[in-house]
């Protein structure tokens, strides 16, 4: 049942003719690409699980030592009796792999957006966030108490303009793959505007770490990876786990250590997740095909959406945007998907931006072409159902 807090912000009426209610959705089980869901086995395209790794027999075997090892819980917070030589293991490989001198581990990929934004935006002359932006970096800034502004999805002119009139010093904060239109930033245009205006960037690699760049992210694929660079994610998306993680320089990680509050005041993240997301890391470093695979299928569901005339980009992003605008037709289109054994996500505002709700089509390296032209037939039916579409 929806928390009374998500279904306030919906439409009650939306529901109208829709029988099955698209969230809260409880599984029974996950299986790669298929799920069930109330005694049926749907075709999955609704997992952030990008690189089939969650259910990886390595990655459970992994979790399962750690369990053994150290418990289930770390009882504490990292600062004082938290921290294991799991953690370290999993920041130093981190680290690593993104080219950065530190890296710090968060219980969640929330708090690692929300606590880093909030720290780092203390002492900045303002926080400046991409107008679509994930939730936990606005939050962020809003904790911060610097003051807040927006500039236009992508627009790195509307940016440029805000910056010039702004004290330099600022933060900027974007996505480097945006959760609901799988839209890509261009971060190249976005640093340079930031060096010239003396802003510090911090990027979202949530969507685009094991995704762009041969799986090390947006940031590497832009070639943006110097220390003035600050990125944070999750392993709850491509890394097959949950927690969060922030790197950059060892200046940078001592303030996180030293002052985040998400960070000091919440338990560390637990030996199982821990030991997973290291593993996943791995398996990453070792199979680079899982990374192809993953935006391949994404390509072939576009392609084939754009014969149809949807106007979708061709960026690597594992994320398929069906933008339907009206939030019925959404759930209608949703409906005839998951009635033709097809499980997507409906995202309504304001999860996306009023008047461009969406289908959310996401793919995983599970996926074979057979499944992607399963849902491009399903998705043909839909859309005929909802009317033409609109997408990017
Ligand atoms: C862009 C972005 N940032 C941060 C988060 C938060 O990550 P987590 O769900 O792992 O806490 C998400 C997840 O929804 C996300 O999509």
């Amino acid at each position: 049942m929806a928390s009374p807090h998500f279904a306030a912000q919906i439409d009650a009426s939306l529901f109208t003719g829709t029988p099955d209610f698209p969230f809260y959705l409880p599984a029974v089980s996950f299986d790669g690409s298929r799920v069930e869901i109330a005694g049926r086995t749907l075709l999955g395209f609704a997992s952030n699980d990008y690189l089939g790794l969650a259910r990886h027999p390595g990655v459970i075997g992994a979790a399962q030592q750690a369990l053994a090892k150290f418990g289930a819980s770390t009882n504490g917070s990292r600062v004082l009796n938290g921290s294991t030589t799991l953690h370290e293991a999993l920041e130093r490989s981190l680290a690593d792999w993104l080219g950065s001198e530190d890296c710090v581990l968060f219980p969640t990929g929330y708090q690692a957006c929300m606590g880093v934004v909030a720290t780092v935006g203390a002492r900045a002359s303002a926080v400046v966030l991409d107008r679509e932006a994930h939730a936990s970096l606005f939050d962020g800034a809003r904790q911060s108490g610097a003051r807040v502004c927006r500039f236009e999805h992508n627009d790195v002119l509307a940016l440029r303009r805000r910056l010039k009139a702004l004290d330099r010093g600022a933060l900027v904060v974007v996505d480097s793959v945006y959760s609901m239109s799988g839209d890509v930033a261009p971060l190249a245009e976005i640093h340079a505007c930031c060096s010239e205006f003396g802003a510090t960037l911090l990027i979202d690699e949530a969507h685009g770490l094991g995704v762009l760049g041969q799986g090390h992210g947006g940031a590497y694929a832009a070639g943006v990876t110097g220390t003035d660079t600050l990125v944070v994610g999750t392993f709850s998306k491509a890394l097959g786990s949950i927690g969060g993680f922030a790197v950059g320089s060892s200046q940078f990680a001592l303030e996180l250590r030293s002052k985040c509050r998400s960070q000091l005041f919440s338990a560390a993240l637990s030996p199982a997740s821990t030991a997973a997301a290291l593993e996943a890391l791995n398996i990453l470093r070792a199979e680079p095909a899982r990374v192809a695979r993953a935006s391949a299928r994404a390509a072939t569901i576009r392609a084939a959406l754009r014969e149809d005339g949807l106007p979708l980009s061709n960026c690597a992003s594992t994320i398929v945007p069906v933008v339907l605008s009206d939030a019925a037709r959404v759930l209608h289109a949703w409906q005839h998907c998951f009635d033709s054994g097809v499980y997507v996500n409906a995202v309504l505002a304001p999860a996306a931006p009023a008047g461009r709700a969406l289908l959310r089509v996401s793919c995983t390296a599970d996926h074979r072409e057979s499944d992607c032209q399963q849902l491009i037939d399903v998705l043909r039916g839909a859309l005929r159902l909802g009317g033409a579409g609109e997408a990017r």
